[in-house]
């Protein structure tokens, strides 16, 4: 379902899957721990819940950690990959996690307010990042490290920052100027900074999860959206829109976290060892992201499906100017602190 507010609650039907498996995880450990003796003891599972397909950098990341976490863990781990939403939506994603129905999730960026207050969203910000070097040089430094901190309150731990890369605009109608998003219904994910970014061009922000927007968009139900070449192409969204703009308007990207109290209780060696496998599969996501997403472009203008438009020069200053009262907004609910430390690295929006 697509709302126009921020974001979607848990549905009850999710609530109970999240209880059922919360509860079958209990009653399995103390099985273990009563009957096991201490040399046959299962594998200790950790379940990656994603809302992308594996053949995504994300997907393929994933599978990276779980054959290096089982092989240098001699099979202590089990990592068991639940991509494409196939366990859980976003927003469900989340409680899950909190909650200890799955023990590691890779949210975009922009979902991360409810787990960690709004300081995320400022990822969201239109034209932040003039190249992914810059925000690798953003996340990778001490701004990086201070927003891994607002997960601890929740219960959560932060891993590592994974790539995606430069979102686009697609729709059912050609995009060129701010004027073209008037009364357009445009699926963003759940931030206010994305939400206020469309109503600064006139268009109606729907929130909704990654897994319904196809249909949402064949049916009609919205007009357009913004993502990745790869998250469009997996999700088959070039299918049921008639033109993309090449924008690279702003950045998509993920943080890996984890339940804290499942990280904490694990044994010191068996953690230090999966730190290690979480650091190689985040250089190998991060060496691949850019990459696929070139790949899924070529994909898109190679499907003959829909127009392909590259912003000019002339366009991408005039949405500049359009979203620059966006900064303002986010004022309302980004830390001064976060504000100023990432305006310092990029210089003020131009
Ligand atoms: C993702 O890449 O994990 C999802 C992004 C989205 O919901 O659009």
């Amino acid at each position: 379902m697509y709302l126009t507010r921020h974001p979607d609650p848990v549905p009850r039907s999710a609530a109970r899957r999240i209880l059922t498996r919360w509860m079958a995880g209990l009653i399995a450990m103390a099985a273990t721990a009563a009957w096991c003796p201490a040399s046959a003891q299962a594998p200790i599972l950790i379940q990656f819940s994603h809302v992308v397909t594996p053949d995504t950098a994300k997907g393929k990341a994933a599978q990276r950690f779980k054959e290096l976490a089982e092989a240098r863990t001699g099979g202590k781990v089990r990592v068991e990959i639940y991509p494409n939403s196939q366990l859980y939506k976003d927003r469900e994603e989340l409680d899950a996690l909190r909650q200890g129905a799955v023990q590691m999730i890779a949210p975009s960026l922009s979902k991360l307010a409810s787990v960690s207050g709004g300081d995320f969203e400022v990822f969201d910000l239109p034209f932040l990042f003039k190249d992914r070097a810059a925000f690798r040089a953003a996340v990778d430094g001490p701004v990086g490290a201070a927003l891994m901190k607002k997960f601890e309150p929740y219960g959560l731990k932060g891993l590592a920052f994974w790539d995606n890369g430069f979102k686009v605009f697609s729709a059912n109608r050609p995009l060129q100027s701010a004027a073209d998003f008037k009364t357009l219904k445009i699926r963003v994910q759940a931030s206010r900074v994305l939400v206020t970014q469309m109503k600064a061009v006139g268009a109606h922000a729907s929130v909704g999860p990654l897994a319904s927007v196809y249909e949402a968009l064949r049916s009609g139900q919205l007009d357009g959206q913004e993502n990745t070449p790869t998250n469009i192409v997996t999700q088959r969204l070039h299918e049921v829109q008639s033109h993309l703009t090449v924008s690279n308007h702003g950045y998509l990207a993920y943080a890996v976290i984890v339940n804290a109290i499942f990280w904490d209780k694990l044994p010191s060696p068996i953690r230090t060892t999966l730190e290690g496998a979480m650091r190689d599969a985040t250089a190998y996501e991060n060496s691949i992201a850019e990459a696929e997403n070139n790949k899924a472009l070529a994909t898109i203008k190679a499907s003959g499906r829909l127009t392909v438009h590259t912003a000019t020069p002339y366009e991408l200053e005039q949405w500049r100017a359009a979203l620059t009262p966006v900064y303002k907004d986010a004022q309302g609910w980004i830390s001064a602190e976060t504000l100023t430390a990432l305006n310092a690295m990029n210089g003020p929006p131009t």
